[in-house]
């Protein structure tokens, strides 16, 4: 079955799966959530997802309802139910049901929730030519490391980029970079790959510890630094990063052509190296040294 879910101790179809209208996750935005990569029906660093999952849980000061064993073992027949081979897993997990109130609820009955969503490969075109983005002031909260599934500010942003008929909008907090509305950015100058730090301002992102990695295996120099708006606007190359969009270059920054306007030398290196890592580790075809394997 295409469409199985899993809700509350229970495996069923999405749309018998329903939780009561006072679910602080309706009413106040108050859960958590995570988005794991899951490539020929092997989660991606799953250990990793949960490990943000349980930083996210007690940013929020919300008792994580399982183990980590208990979730590997939760998300298995979703995985395995999905209609492909390459997914995303989407999970999350809200304080509950209880009477409208600011405060906690005293006793909690965290709702759980997992699905699967197709992960589609970035077509060609996008890795040939890349893609357009904006900048725009960072206007949301200052626990930007916690994954809250309160994503207002991320979604209003988000569309900002629609709007112009672009892909992501890359956010700018007192003339710092910071992240995209749902991605970690990157940049390239003069042969130096350069991101933010992880910090309370952005996301500790998966795909970025991956590149991290890739680029030290690599020989490339990459350093984790305060970058400004003008390094950002005058830097060669762009790359933006999530689990869902992998590594795509970014070519043009509000109508301006970044670098020759085409994804550049280092785009491609790290590009071609993910999709090496991929096939090598995340599809369970032969193990890199130092890499674990993405387990089931
Ligand atoms: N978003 N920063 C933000 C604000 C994000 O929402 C995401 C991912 C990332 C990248 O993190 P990772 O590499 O671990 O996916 C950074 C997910 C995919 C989403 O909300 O759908």
């Amino acid at each position: 079955m295409s469409d199985l879910v899993y809700l509350n101790g229970a495996y069923l179809p999405l749309a018998e799966a329903k939780i009561p209208v006072l679910d602080r996750g309706f009413i106040f935005g108050d859960g958590v959530y995570e988005v794991i990569p899951v490539y020929d029906r092997r989660p991606f660093r799953l250990d990793h997802h949960l490990q943000r999952l349980q930083h996210s849980l007690d940013g929020i000061r919300l008792a994580n309802p399982h183990s980590e064993a208990e979730w590997a073992a939760l998300i298995a027949p979703i995985v395995e139910a999905a209609d492909w081979d390459d997914q995303g897993v989407y999970l999350q997990v809200t304080r509950g049901p209880a009477p409208r109130d600011h405060a906690f609820p005293e006793e909690c009955r965290p709702t759980v929730f997992i699905m699967a969503m197709p992960l589609s490969a970035t077509p060609a075109e996008v890795v040939e030519q890349g893609v357009a983005a904006i900048t725009a002031e960072d206007n949301r909260w200052l626990r930007c490391d916690i994954k809250a599934i309160a994503l207002l500010a991320n979604v209003l942003l988000r569309q900002l980029s629609v709007d112009q008929g672009c892909a992501e909008t890359i956010l700018l907090r007192d003339g710092l970079l910071t992240e995209g509305a749902s991605s970690s950015i990157f940049i390239v100058k003069d042969g130096v790959i350069a991101a933010p730090p992880h910090s309370h301002l952005v996301l500790p992102g998966i795909t970025y510890d991956v590149v991290v990695e890739l680029a030290a295996q690599e020989g490339l120099s990459l350093v984790q630094r305060d970058i400004s708006e003008a390094e950002l606007c005058n830097a060669d190359e762009i790359w933006l990063t999530s689990s869902t969009k992998e590594i795509t270059a970014v070519t043009r920054l509000d109508g301006k052509a970044v670098g020759d306007g085409r994804p550049g030398p280092l785009f491609r290196r790290i590009h071609a190296a993910y999709q090496a890592y991929k096939h090598q580790v995340m599809r369970g075809r032969g193990l890199a040294p130092g890499v674990e394997e993405g387990g089931r």
